[in-house]
């Protein structure tokens, strides 16, 4: 499962180029672009395009690109209900995301909005409407793909979910949503060309952060911080969180990794960082420059008695809260760790996300297990099919059954 690894450098023009066309004749035809994908098949897209939107990109766009919804990453009959609510008024159309095609959540909410999406626009239409992102051989999304004759594109064998952010899974959401996959690839291409470079720890930043991380493990900090001053990276968090838990959670083993969004949690989970349990240690995603300026007006009253930050701009302040933050912390016996980023723009994210997917594969070979599967998230779908009498699993349910019966 190391096609990732070579995927920036062996990404095809052809490749981009398709993906590139198929955003611009989506966003002719739709306001509202649908995601349905879980896990690796969707949080690489989100986390790109929640760091690189305008904070309220649904109501105020400088792009005419459809605005990116989500679905099947949830079994919430309340959410899905109002995402149809917003569909039956707005154009769209669909990518389905799932590399094995037979995922419970995405393959539920696909039946539902195509269902919606052939009673708005019928049948012919909305196969145009439909892109699939899938397997290339085999999986019932592939036959139905091929069936339907959807637009289609491959998710390589040897590339697993949570790394697949570099293939059509993340290239095509990205795309469609206006922003440049051309910049992103050519950002993890340079990280990727880094990180081959040299494996010793000293000049490997990927090799660097693995060190780290288990060097805090070893001193007793099980939890990892993910935090983060920009509000933006909220999903970039949440990806990050699925790739190091998913890859290294296994084998009773593990960093739990958790995620901030400071300031604002300072002044939530901030006194417990501070004060409580010394189990967490902190890895500080830092922007160095954002993409507006809000400087503080000068009051001639000065009642908020805030003049002394008259002229600054808020970036200026925030970057203070971090380094105070720091500083605080680490007087705490937090360790910190930080990675900085010039800005959040496609180049930039592309270096990091690669980083990470280098250093995850590291941090989970020091721990002595496969980043690559997750035997672990099983457990659940066995017992969810048995209590829904699934065919096949009879033997479970009555199992299932007389468990509970006992509770
Ligand atoms: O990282 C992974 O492999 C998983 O998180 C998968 O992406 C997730 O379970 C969805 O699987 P699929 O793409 O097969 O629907």
């Amino acid at each position: 499962m190391l096609g990732w690894l070579d995927l920036p450098s062996s990404v095809n023009e052809d490749l981009i180029k398709s993906i590139n066309d198929a955003a611009v004749r989506l966003s002719r035809v739709a306001e509202i672009f649908v995601v349905v994908g879980i896990g690796g098949s969707y949080l690489g897209a989100r986390a790109l395009i929640d760091a690189l939107n305008h904070t309220f990109a649904f109501e105020i766009s400088d792009k005419k690109a459809p605005f990116v919804v989500y679905a099947g990453h949830n079994m919430s009959s309340d959410y899905l209900a109002g995402l149809l609510d917003l569909l039956d008024k707005k154009e769209y159309a669909i990518a389905v995301i799932s590399k094995s095609g037979t995922t419970t959540e995405p393959a539920i909410a696909f039946r539902i909005l195509k269902g919606h999406l052939e009673k708005k626009y019928g049948m012919t239409e909305a196969r145009k409407r439909i892109v699939a992102v899938t397997d290339g051989s085999k999986g019932v999304l592939r036959k139905m793909a091929v069936t339907e004759n959807y637009e289609r594109y491959i998710i390589p064998d040897d590339i697993g979910g949570r790394f697949s952010v570099f293939s059509p899974v993340g290239l095509l959401p990205v795309a469609v949503s206006g922003f440049d996959i051309d910049k992103l690839i050519a950002g993890a291409r340079q990280m990727e060309a880094e990180l081959k470079k040299t494996g010793d720890p000293v000049s490997n930043p990927a090799a660097l952060y693995a060190c780290a991380r288990q060097a805090c493990y070893r001193s007793g900090f099980s939890v990892e911080l993910f935090a983060s001053y920009e509000p933006c990276l909220h999903y970039l968090a949440e990806w990050w969180k699925q790739l190091f838990g998913e890859s290294e959670g296994k084998q009773h083993k593990g960093i739990f990794p958790a995620a901030v969004s400071f300031t604002t949690d300072l002044h939530s989970l901030g006194q417990y960082i501070q004060e409580g349990s010394r189990m967490i240690f902190e890895t500080i995603i830092s922007i160095d420059k954002t993409r507006n300026r809000v400087v503080i007006p000068m009051d001639s009253e000065n009642t908020d008695g805030l003049n002394f930050l008259a002229g600054k701009d808020l970036s200026e302040i925030n970057q203070m809260a971090e380094l105070g933050t720091v500083l605080a912390h680490t007087d705490g016996y937090v360790p910190n760790i930080r990675i900085s980023i010039p800005a959040a723009d496609e180049y930039f994210l592309g270096q990091l996300m690669y980083f990470f997917e280098f250093s995850c594969a590291l941090s989970a070979y020091m721990f002595g297990v496969n980043p690559f599967d997750q035997p672990g998230v099983e457990a659940y779908k066995n017992n969810m099919f048995a209590l829904l009498k699934k065919p096949g699993y009879e033997k479970q349910t009555t199992e299932i059954n007389k468990k509970l019966r006992k509770m």
